[in-house]
């Protein structure tokens, strides 16, 4: 991986850290996403005392739930790196209860969908100029159960947690198949994933309850380095080389649920995701 430049969100905890240090370890030169600056600085170092020789690791901050914010962490990330080899999706959070983002948009969809939709799409070229070249998006098993609101998108008729979380993470399959078919040819390869059950700093932001629930779930939990191991060889390993628009959980690829199969919602919500993101484009533009 020497000379490879991996950008990885989400990387200041759980997955995406254990992933940071393992993609380090292995030579490739890491940029690393967190939305604390303190708490970046402090993965930053972990990573760096592993590394191999020569990896670089640079950091970026950016709270993901903004798209402004999205937007100014893409024109940095284009301004440093003239070859992006891996672009890793991983950031995510579950909410207790329903929230807007800066935009107005509800902070599930806005954080796990729309944030890896709209990163991608504006560092789409960059990666393209860098083939080959991989995108890694972290989804869930919890995807299974969810179906896309099409016609509650912003979730103001029902909000549960749980639910709206898998609906994020079905959206995450639906992304990557879309894109994966939009790459076709490119030399850009597009996979998700499922971690498992990882023992991580997810859902420990819902309250006391929720802590303890995912304290009882921590020794049947896997530890955060194995639920990166896929994320890693979907980054790394010639095995997938050529592999794109996958749904994997340890390193094979499985069949996601039937809704995430589906090749018209796929596209429905890509256009969508683009109409979403539309509004923060424009005042962007004004303000430039
Ligand atoms: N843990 C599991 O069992 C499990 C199972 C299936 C899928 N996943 C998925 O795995 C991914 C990683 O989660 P994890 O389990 O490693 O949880 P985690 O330990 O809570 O890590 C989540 C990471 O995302 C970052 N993040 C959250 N909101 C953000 C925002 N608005 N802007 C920027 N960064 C933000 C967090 O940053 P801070 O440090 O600032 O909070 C942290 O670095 C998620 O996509 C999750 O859906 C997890």
């Amino acid at each position: 991986m020497n000379d490879k430049q991996i950008l990885i969100t989400g990387a200041t905890d759980g997955i995406g850290l254990a992933a940071a240090e393992a993609l380090a370890a292995l030579g490739a030169n890491l940029a690393i996403v967190g939305r604390s600056k303190s708490r970046t600085q402090v993965a930053s170092a972990r990573i760096r005392a592993v590394a191999g020789r020569g990896a670089t690791v640079d950091t970026f901050v950016s709270d993901l739930s903004s798209q402004a914010s999205v937007r100014r962490l893409a024109a940095e990330v284009l301004a440093r790196y003239p070859r992006l080899d891996v672009l890793v999706n991983n950031a995510g959070a579950m909410y207790a209860g329903r929230q807007l983002s800066t935009d107005g948009i509800e902070l599930t969809w806005a954080v796990n969908h729309l944030a890896p939709f709209l990163l991608t799409t504006l560092l789409l070229d960059r990666l393209k100029e860098s083939v080959p070249a991989r995108i890694v998006t972290t989804a869930s098993g919890a995807h299974r159960r969810a179906h896309i609101p099409f016609s509650d998108l912003n979730a103001e008729r029902s909000y549960r947690s749980f639910g709206r979380y898998g609906e994020t993470k079905l959206a995450n399959i639906l992304f990557t198949s879309e894109l994966a078919r939009r790459l076709k040819g490119s030399g850009v390869t597009a996979n998700c994933f499922h971690p498992g059950l990882v023992a991580t700093g997810f859902n420990r932001n819902n309250g006391l309850l929720m802590n303890l629930g995912m304290t009882i779930l921590k020794p049947v939990a896997r530890s955060p380095q194995k639920g990166a191991e896929t994320l890693v060889w979907l980054a790394t390993s010639p095995d997938v080389a050529n592999v794109s628009g996958g749904y994997f959980f340890d390193q094979q690829q499985k069949t996601p649920s039937p809704e995430a199969e589906d090749t018209e919602s796929a596209g429905r919500l890509w256009e969508i995701s683009q109409r979403q993101c539309a509004v923060s484009e424009r005042s962007a533009e004004a303000r430039s």
